[in-house]
């Protein structure tokens, strides 16, 4: 008989969830005409989730961030509006929205009747309080011919390890969107030579992980990056802990499904994502499609949730392995998306009339084999841990001849600029797609003879880089998908420069990216 570790965890998130359906609903208590002593819109504002017509706007009343927010149980009604101008004297839209202590205050405000391909600025009031302006655009109408698209891909935001002037400088680069791939916050204290502490010691709680995403979004260079575009966004592990997946976390925590709600509560709370995004207990609908126009569609996508386990994890532990012989790994119902999102991609895939379809997902695609001499080895956590997976979809895509797909990936805080194929270990097998993989904003990465290394075994792989922190920056238009490898001077320094270190292109029908 198989014991199920997860049976007493699943009765019990069971239990809270049908508390809470059956707790009689409390009257909702108001504080009318509120007056603040302090700003409570210390985490700034953010919009995202864009479509032809609307776009989410987000803010939170926190005048203590840190120390869960600082605000009274009472709801606060916030006046909100949306302006065709900078100086707010075209407003288009405007309306009312309640901040509940439920949502640690934090307000969603899905911005309707607005036009296509448009940029907007919108701001809130709540009582004596008004908080900064933020920029924003919707998506083009649907089929729209679009002339260029420009959007940036950004992860691994570490705020021990380093200041956030990537933030800044993408702020300053007139993007259209933002893709934000994953690790938002990091749930524990690691890595060198920090220039700044945690708020707390590492969450479990939801409060806890409300007072991380406080900690976080305090940081004014990355409030200028929200407030400059919208953004689409996922997460990766550390928004709950390293390295799990489903329900197992890597000390195989027995109470591990309630923790993964709390940090999914948190997330949502937080991020500018449209209602229907709201968790269940511990499940939560992150994945979703973007399209701008007929140029691009975006398929967001969550390899958290629904994965098989890690195979062959450390001995008494889940989570990753640098695994050489493992014949689990192998296995071929192993499942990095689900089959249910694996279903809706492949069908979202084959519906797409778009010119390019981006797969922004959390971790390398590309195979990364990094053993040393004869022997093979491959780290379990990411896609060479799933390669059964990989290939379905990579099949999938050259089979159904999937136009222009191109993935891009976080996670591994370094950056690699990478052909996906059917056969990665056949030089002749053909290229399906492209892969270009961000750096980190902050997260410290592998050094320059690892990455050499790695780069000797891996011929797919065309250009590595796992010791400058940045971002990456897309621009398509109908002929070519061009990004700039845009890197810091260093994450130490808060006024750090940056500099672009290279850029590739993949041209429209010719899959694989080359030096540009
Ligand atoms: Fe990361």
């Amino acid at each position: 008989m198989t014991r199920d570790p997860f049976r007493r965890q699943r009765r019990r998130v069971l239990q809270l969830a049908l508390g809470a359906m059956l707790a009689p609903a409390l009257p909702l208590r108001v504080w009318a005409q509120p007056r603040f002593d302090r700003n409570p819109f210390t985490l700034g504002v953010a919009s995202g989730s864009p479509l032809p017509d609307s776009v989410v706007l987000w803010t939170r009343l926190a005048p203590d961030p840190l120390d869960g927010g600082g605000m009274p149980p009472a709801a606060v009604e916030l006046a909100w509006e949306v302006a065709r101008d900078e100086g707010f004297r075209d407003i288009v839209r405007r309306g009312t929205v309640l901040a509940r202590s439920e949502l640690a205050h934090s307000v969603r405000v899905e911005a309707g009747g607005l036009e296509p391909a448009r940029w907007y600025w919108y701001r809130f009031t709540a009582g004596n309080a008004a908080s900064p302006a933020g920029r924003t655009r919707t998506a083009p109408a649907p089929g729209a011919r679009v002339d260029r698209l420009r959007f940036s891909i950004a992860s691994c935001q570490q705020y021990e390890q380093g200041w956030y002037a990537a933030h800044r400088h993408m702020a300053a680069e007139d993007l259209d969107l933002v893709v934000f791939l994953g690790d938002y916050i990091y749930e524990s204290s690691w890595g060198r030579d920090h220039v700044r502490k945690h708020e707390a010691a590492e969450p479990y709680t939801l409060e806890q992980y409300r007072n991380r995403y406080a900690c976080y979004k305090s940081d004014p260079d990355l409030q200028r990056s929200h407030a400059a575009a919208p953004w689409l966004v996922t997460w990766d592990d550390h928004e709950v802990d390293n390295d799990y997946a489903d329900d197992r976390s890597e000390d195989l925590d027995p109470d591990f499904l309630a923790r993964r709600a709390a940090a999914y509560q948190a997330y949502y709370e937080h991020m500018p994502l449209r209602p229907g995004a709201a968790p269940q207990g511990p499940a939560m609908r992150l994945y979703d499609r973007c399209e701008w126009g007929a140029l691009t569609t975006f398929f967001v996508l969550d390899d958290r949730q629904y994965r098989s386990h890690q195979a062959c994890p450390r001995p008494g532990r889940g989570g990753s392995n640098v695994a050489v012989d493992c014949a689990e790994r192998l296995d071929s119902d192993r499942t990095l998306l689900g089959a249910g999102q694996e279903r809706w991609l492949h069908e979202g895939l084959a519906a797409s009339g778009a010119r390019w379809n981006v797969i922004a997902q959390q971790t390398l695609m590309a195979q990364l084999e990094r053993g040393t001499g004869e022997q093979r080895a491959f780290w379990t956590d990411g896609w060479d841990g799933y390669p059964a997976a990989r290939a379905r979809l990579l099949d999938f895509i050259a089979g159904r001849r999937i136009a222009n797909p191109v993935v891009v990936s976080g996670d591994v805080h370094c950056t690699w600029i990478a052909d996906l194929k059917r056969d990665f270990d056949d030089p002749r097998s053909p290229v399906v797609a492209s892969e270009f993989c961000g750096t980190s904003i902050s997260a410290q990465g592998p050094a320059v003879k690892r990455v050499a290394e790695w780069r000797a075994r891996n011929p797919h792989l065309h250009y590595g880089n796992g010791w400058k922190r940045g971002y990456l920056a897309l621009e398509l238009d109908e002929r070519r998908c061009v990004a700039r490898l845009r890197a810091l001077d260093s994450e130490k320094q808060q006024d750090s420069g940056i500099a672009t270190l290279g850029t590739w292109a993949v041209e429209s029908g010719r899959p694989g990216p080359r030096k540009a």
